[in-house]
């Protein structure tokens, strides 16, 4: 059902790292992704696909996570993420890249999930320090990267209180709570 789907696809920062993610796998998302929404059907996203060490250690080393877990600088070494995909825009197909990105995003997460996997979008990233470690090309914009493993944390979603607050949190046992908005709060009309 893609309610359950939808409701288990939490950001998920901490994972079994020794869980390996194979580059079929990889492909399986991303052809999701190639097969979703893109305006005016331009199709301007390229991806770049990480599933070794030595790789994804490279990429780690540029990511910004969890902004609200002011004491957590991300995960430890044995909790990070086995495989990466990175959404680039290629500006030699166009110079604007509109949500696709956001829908390429999300359609691989829930494809991830699906899997039994877990993931992460990442948009906080030194960007130009992740184009020179991977010698990506300077006609492409780095859009987004996605973390991807195997799930090593609990995620609740939680309901936005009166004062509004929708900073996430991690409680004492370790579980990362997401207040979301009511929907009586969100459709306004
Ligand atoms: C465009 C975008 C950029 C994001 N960038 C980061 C990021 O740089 N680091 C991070 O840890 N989480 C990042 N996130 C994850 C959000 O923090 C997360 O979606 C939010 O806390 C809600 O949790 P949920 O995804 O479980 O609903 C990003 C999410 C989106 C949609």
């Amino acid at each position: 059902m893609l309610a359950d789907l939808v409701l288990k696809n939490r950001s998920c920062r901490r994972f079994y790292q020794k869980h390996g993610i194979d580059l079929k796998t990889l492909k399986d998302l991303v052809n999701l992704a190639r097969l979703s929404a893109s305006g005016g059907n331009v199709q301007p996203l390229k991806y770049i696909l990480s599933y070794d060490s030595q790789k994804n250690a490279l990429i780690f080393a540029h990511l910004a996570w969890a902004a609200f877990l002011k004491d957590w600088p991300g995960p430890n070494d044995g909790e990070r993420p086995s495989a990466y995909i990175i959404i680039l825009g290629d500006s030699e197909i166009s110079q604007s890249f509109g949500c696709d990105h956001g829908i390429a995003a999300q359609t691989i997460l829930l494809g991830a999930t699906e899997k039994g996997l877990g993931g992460c979008i990442i948009g906080s990233i030194q960007r130009e320090n992740l184009r020179a470690a991977l010698k990506i090309p300077s006609h492409f914009d780095i859009l987004l990267v996605l973390a991807l493993g195997k799930p090593k944390e609990s995620v609740m979603i939680e309901r936005v209180d009166v004062s509004g607050n929708t900073r996430y949190y991690r409680d004492n046992q370790g579980v990362h709570h997401v207040p979301k908005r009511s929907l009586e709060d969100i459709i306004i009309g």
